[in-house]
């Protein structure tokens, strides 16, 4: 049998990566990226910024440096496209900033962006008086920009894309402008902006009633005149991509791994909670003073072979604080005691793939017992989960995420390296592009 034992440091975080190339480009001054996430996405990203006429400097490594060139950044040569490629950071955040241009902009992306619903950032740049002109309610995208007015938005979803794409429109906008959420989505693009010098208000609430939960909301004055770099952004791991480690450690019995430096943005880390009730052992330690309130927490996670799991139940609060580790979470519920339920989850069919359909038609294949619900799951545990080399093929539907939770559900199956098994596993490359080699050198016998 194998096992898994050793100390990794996950691919930098994406989220933050997305970002802190954006709010740079915007800023007066030069800001070095340290731990920066070469993965298709963030490239993406960056290519886009060079079009919009951005000195980056990228020696190919972790380190690149953003020429600020303040707020307002050039058209496109000949009004060539922006590419977004599989990105729907890069296509909604940066649609943010184009609509605060006074030039137009022509957006697009692959196949799997080109069917992710644009109109929840559309309609509220077209409030703020942009002209926003989708294919319908899909990219290609064009925005006209120039002066913005301020709103108060009430997001039906709770989604920090659309969060950072009201955000940085406000950036240029004159007046208060004001975002709420039905839940807190992840706040990285509110720390960041902070520490480029913009002033934010955020409040939360406890709701009451037929709708109780906690509601959030956001506010940012504009036009702001100026961002400026606070010279250096450290980005830590991606929890995101720490999950299918911390699910592989959890349940491959004798596994132990460390995983160095995680983000720990209390709006990311669901994937700990849930792992922790469904009773995973798992440690965490945070160095002394390294976290300060504006900045982004961070700490090594342990987490070690825990006998018994425990079936857990998720609902609509906590599903922002764990949305991209879902499809990892239902692996890690078919070695669950009990039947583990996911709701209100229905943001999880407009990700890169209808991941409620993929991961129940996927894991089905393999011997779990998962059933599909309209905005979640349900899986019973523990199964034994086992795939023949000469079964068909596992099915990643191109979404990285898709694929690197069926490595880790291939892995509990026994397989050593029956990755291969996984059509088009190396879209792990959107977030990961280390993924195999780092799980690989984790395997022991
Ligand atoms: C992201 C936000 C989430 C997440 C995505 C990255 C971000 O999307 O699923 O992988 O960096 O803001 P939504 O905000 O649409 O939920």
């Amino acid at each position: 049998m194998i096992y898994l034992t050793g100390e990794i440091h996950p691919a930098p975080d994406k989220s933050i990566s997305h970002r802190a190339l954006m709010i740079s480009s915007i800023a007066e001054g030069k800001t070095t990226i340290k731990n920066f996430l070469r993965s298709d996405d963030c490239l993406s990203t960056l290519k886009c910024l060079q079009a919009l006429g951005v000195e980056i400097e990228d020696a190919g490594g972790k380190e690149i440096i953003v020429h600020g060139k303040g707020k307002f950044l050039s058209p496109p040569a000949s009004g060539a496209p922006l590419y977004a490629g599989n990105s729907g950071t890069t296509a909604r955040l940066l649609s943010g900033i184009l609509a605060g241009q006074n030039f137009k902009t022509t957006l697009t992306g692959d196949a799997s962006l080109s069917s992710r619903p644009m109109n929840r950032i559309a309609r509220p740049l077209e409030m703020m008086g942009a002209t926003v002109k989708t294919t319908d309610g899909k990219l290609p995208l064009e925005i006209s920009g120039g002066r913005l007015k301020a709103i108060d938005y009430d997001s039906p979803v709770a989604s920090a894309q659309v969060k950072s794409c009201i955000l940085l429109a406000a950036l240029y906008a004159d007046g208060k402008t004001t975002f709420r959420e039905p839940q807190i989505s992840r706040d990285h693009t509110e720390r960041m902006l902070s520490n480029f010098g913009v002033r934010l208000t955020s409040s939360v609430t406890d709701n009451h009633g037929p709708s109780a939960g906690t509601r959030y909301s956001v506010s940012l004055t504009g036009p702001v005149k100026k961002l400026v770099s606070p010279g250096e952004i450290l980005v830590p791991a991606d929890i995101s991509s720490a999950a299918f480690f911390l699910v592989a450690g959890a349940t491959i019995p004798g596994s132990r791994i460390k995983l160095k430096n995680v983000g720990l943005n209390p709006t990311r880390t669901g994937i700990l909670s849930v792992l922790k009730r469904m009773g995973a052992a798992i440690k965490i330690s945070i160095p002394d003073g390294k976290n300060h309130p504006d900045s982004e927490p961070s700490g090594d996670i342990t987490v070690s072979y825990s006998h018994g799991l425990r079936a857990v139940t998720i609902d609509k609060d906590e599903i922002p604080l764990l949305i991209d580790e879902l499809p990892v979470i239902a692996v890690a519920a078919t070695q669950a005691a009990g039947e583990t339920i996911v709701k209100g989850a229905s943001e999880l069919r407009v990700k890169e793939t209808d991941r409620i359909k993929s991961i129940v038609n996927e894991l089905s294949k393999i011997g779990a017992e998962i059933k599909e619900f309209p905005d979640g799951f349900s899986v019973k545990g523990p199964v034994k989960l086992s795939h023949k080399r000469n079964q068909a093929p596992l099915e990643s539907y191109g979404d990285h995420r898709m694929a690197m939770s069926l490595a880790v559900a291939l892995l509990i199956a026994g397989g050593e390296d029956n990755f291969q098994d996984i059509k088009n596993y190396e879209c792990a490359s959107v977030s990961y592009p280390d993924f195999y080699k780092t799980l690989k050198s984790l395997i022991k016998k």
